[in-house]
């Protein structure tokens, strides 16, 4: 079940340094890279169906099209590795095993944008991993990979880390635009129409780790050779992190199109001490929760997460066992989100502290139907009102808790 097309050196030891990775194969890409026009290279990405691995599933090609032609302002690649959504692992995989393998992603999409700067947005927690892709940046401009000539070639390429202080909403793309430009990491209004992300007014686009390292392959490849894995809707591999109490937890590549129960049992080796599943979180925690019994029937492309009320987010499913309170955990979820909510909104700063509070009244044992009234008032408030998704997904997570185990609630208020 397990394929490897972004995590295919994952497993070579040494791999994240310059010598192992050219040995093996690093950087193969840009020869061909650079036999194809700018916007052949859009198209290929058009037509591999490369969607966004960041959590929106956002078309990657036809992203990099809105990116205005002719502006004499500079263009950006801006990569997103904030990472701070719980259940969500995967990035940082890249970024320890391999990091050459992003570098040549960047090149090759900075290529089709025109752009000749990238910047790599890492979360603060992450020194470990961008101190590794820090390393792996100067190796490159010290072998001529990057710098004034990519390899050879006419073309200039700059990489600056930027490592963020620890903001969950300084993933969301135009709060980390801010953060970049040196402000406070507040989400953006959004504009009427489609157009590319801007950074200090200068074009630029905004996408994830993981996106950015498929590229290379699709480059090199050619498209069908991504579309031959996933499903017509949703083709190509995405990597799926599984955490909770689960025999194997980990990150895994999959094609698209995998049943969820099978990926449980076969590679995260089923539940752990022989406990029963109760509910998966399937897409990072900012989606709603499916019972065991929805994940029978869950299948891991976009279209079949909507089919079973969810969505695919980041693909870092959190198992939850017949063990865990589904009020405890509730509680834990919106005491990060209350946290994290950066208050612009008042649905979204308020909301989110009224459920904090509510959850906690309940689990005292001061809770009554009320309550949950008000809880699901709140969710109402919180969708679609607000700068930007991050409420609409909080009320996603909560609202499914509570319409899914009533009656772990309720228990608390007989008991
Ligand atoms: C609250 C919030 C947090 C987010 N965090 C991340 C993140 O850590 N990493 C990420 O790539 N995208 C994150 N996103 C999605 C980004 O806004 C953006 O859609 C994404 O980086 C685009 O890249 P992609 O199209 O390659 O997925 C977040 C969105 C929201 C609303
Ligand atoms: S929805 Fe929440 S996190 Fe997003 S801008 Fe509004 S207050 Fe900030």
């Amino acid at each position: 079940m397990v394929v490897k097309v972004v995590s295919k050196k994952f497993d070579i030891p040494d791999y994240h340094k310059l010598e192992v990775a050219q040995k093996n194969g690093a950087y193969s890409s840009i020869e061909k890279l650079f036999t194809m026009k700018p916007d052949e290279v859009t198209e290929e990405v058009c037509k591999s169906g490369l969607r966004g691995k960041g959590g929106g599933g956002a078309a990657c090609g036809p992203k990099w099209k809105l990116m205005p032609k002719d502006d004499p302002r500079p263009a950006y690649l801006i990569v997103n590795g904030d990472e701070s959504e719980p259940g969500t692992f995967k990035d940082r995989q890249i970024f320890q095993y391999d990091p050459h393998l992003l570098i040549e992603g960047i090149i090759c999409s900075s290529y089709a944008i025109n752009a000749h700067h990238a910047y790599i947005y890492i979360r603060g927690e992450y020194k470990f991993f961008s101190d590794r892709v820090d390393e792996a940046i100067q190796e490159a401009y010290a072998a001529g990979i990057i710098g004034d000539s990519v390899m050879g070639h006419d073309y200039k390429m700059e990489i600056t880390v930027h490592r963020g202080a620890g903001a969950y909403i300084c993933g969301e793309k135009s709060a980390l635009i801010e953060s970049l430009e040196g402000k406070r990491g507040h989400p953006r209004l959004k504009p009427h129409g489609k157009e590319c992300e801007w950074f200090f007014d200068n074009p630029a686009t905004v996408n994830n780790v993981e996106t950015i390292a498929t590229v290379p392959f699709i480059v090199e490849n050619g498209y069908e050779a991504y579309t031959a894995y996933g499903t017509e809707k949703s083709p190509g591999t995405m990597l799926f992190a599984m955490s909770g109490p689960v025999k194997n937890p980990g990150v895994y590549e999959l094609a698209f199109g995998n049943k969820m129960i099978d990926f449980l049992n076969e590679v995260g080796g089923g539940m752990r001490d022989g406990k029963k599943l109760k509910a998966i979180i399937p897409g990072g925690s900012s989606c709603p929760i499916l019972t065991a019994k929805e994940v029978e029937s869950a299948v891991l492309d976009y279209e079949s997460m909507w089919d079973v009320g969810s969505t695919l987010g980041t693909g870092g499913m959190i198992v939850i066992d017949e063990d865990t309170c589904m009020v405890e955990a509730a509680k834990n979820l919106i005491e990060f989100y209350h946290h994290e909510s950066c208050g612009q909104c008042t649905p979204c700063r308020e909301g989110c502290g009224w459920i904090d509070d509510i959850l906690a009244k309940i689990l005292a044992g001061e809770g009554s139907k009320k309550d949950i009234d008000t809880i699901l008032d709140v969710c109402v408030s919180l969708n679609g009102k607000t700068i930007c998704v991050f409420a609409p997904a909080v009320k996603d997570i909560i609202q499914s808790m509570v319409q899914k185990f009533p009656q772990e609630f309720e228990a608390y208020f007989k008991n």
